[in-house]
């Protein structure tokens, strides 16, 4: 066979490769698309809980994680029956509040702030004391909308704990920034949740928050508990642990 013939056929065959290759690329996108699509079928059970709730206030909230965690957490509480009251430690506007109360307005919910900034004395840093104080009760009422079973203790925690020293907690949510806070909250909650009961904690993982109180008082806290914390990789560094 000529040199020339030879050419010819090698680029043919070149050009049979060449476009098999290409319908095999195709063939490929195609299934991942088609199984794509399948699983999206089979998640529409996903979430747990109500999937309106999911898709019109934590969808375009500005912490998606940190609120569908809490979600979780309460459908799980709610499902396997964990007994005890809710709590927020660090209300501010009643923001949050107003989303755990939504998912569970049969709960006893506990509100625990100064509702008047961080206690001056417990501040490490006294340019600290400015932030929070934009609030006031009525602006959180509003906020929380339906007050059934909301429980506001205004003042300075862990003096506002006076009558609930047998109280018994299935979610407590701790946003309270300071190291002593953070510990006051640990001190007074940890030994009060159920079996499997939730404690969340705010800021954690945020290192500008308060010269890492947060982060100091939960591993001096938890270092002989039997409980291992979950980080959330959520906006501001939660964390997450169940009572044993
Ligand atoms: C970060 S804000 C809470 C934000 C709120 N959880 C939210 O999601 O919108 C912190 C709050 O903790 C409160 N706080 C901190 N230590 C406190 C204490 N020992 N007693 C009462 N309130 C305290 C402050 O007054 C402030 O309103």
């Amino acid at each position: 066979m000529s040199f020339f013939f030879k050419k010819i056929l090698d680029t043919k065959k070149n050009g049979y490769i060449v476009k098999i290759i290409k319908k095999i690329t195709l063939l490929k996108k195609l299934y991942y698309l088609i199984k794509a699509e399948i699983i999206k079928k089979i998640t529409l059970q996903y979430p747990p809980y109500n999937r309106r709730f999911h898709n019109d206030l934590i969808k375009p909230s500005w912490d998606p994680i940190r609120y569908s965690t809490i979600a979780l957490a309460i459908n799980s509480i709610l499902r396997d029956k964990i007994q005890g009251s809710f709590a927020e430690f660090g209300v501010f506007r009643g923001e949050t509040s107003k989303f755990i109360h939504l998912l569970a307005p049969g709960k006893r919910l506990y509100l625990f702030d100064t509702f008047e900034g961080f206690p001056e004395e417990y501040l490490e840093d006294k340019n600290e004391a400015k932030r929070f104080k934009n609030t006031k009760l009525e602006i959180v009422k509003k906020n929380i909308g339906d007050l059934n079973n909301v429980i506001i203790r205004k003042g300075i925690f862990p003096e506002t704990t006076k009558g609930l020293e047998t109280e018994k907690f299935s979610f407590v949510y701790i946003d309270a920034d300071l190291y002593i806070s953070i510990l006051d909250g640990l001190r007074f909650f940890y030994p009060r949740i159920s079996q499997g009961g939730y404690l969340f904690i705010h800021d954690y993982n945020n290192p500008q928050e308060s010269n890492a109180g947060v982060l100091r008082a939960v591993r001096e806290f938890m270092a002989d508990k039997e409980e291992k914390i979950l980080e959330i990789p959520d906006i501001l560094g939660s964390i997450v642990f169940r009572k044993i």
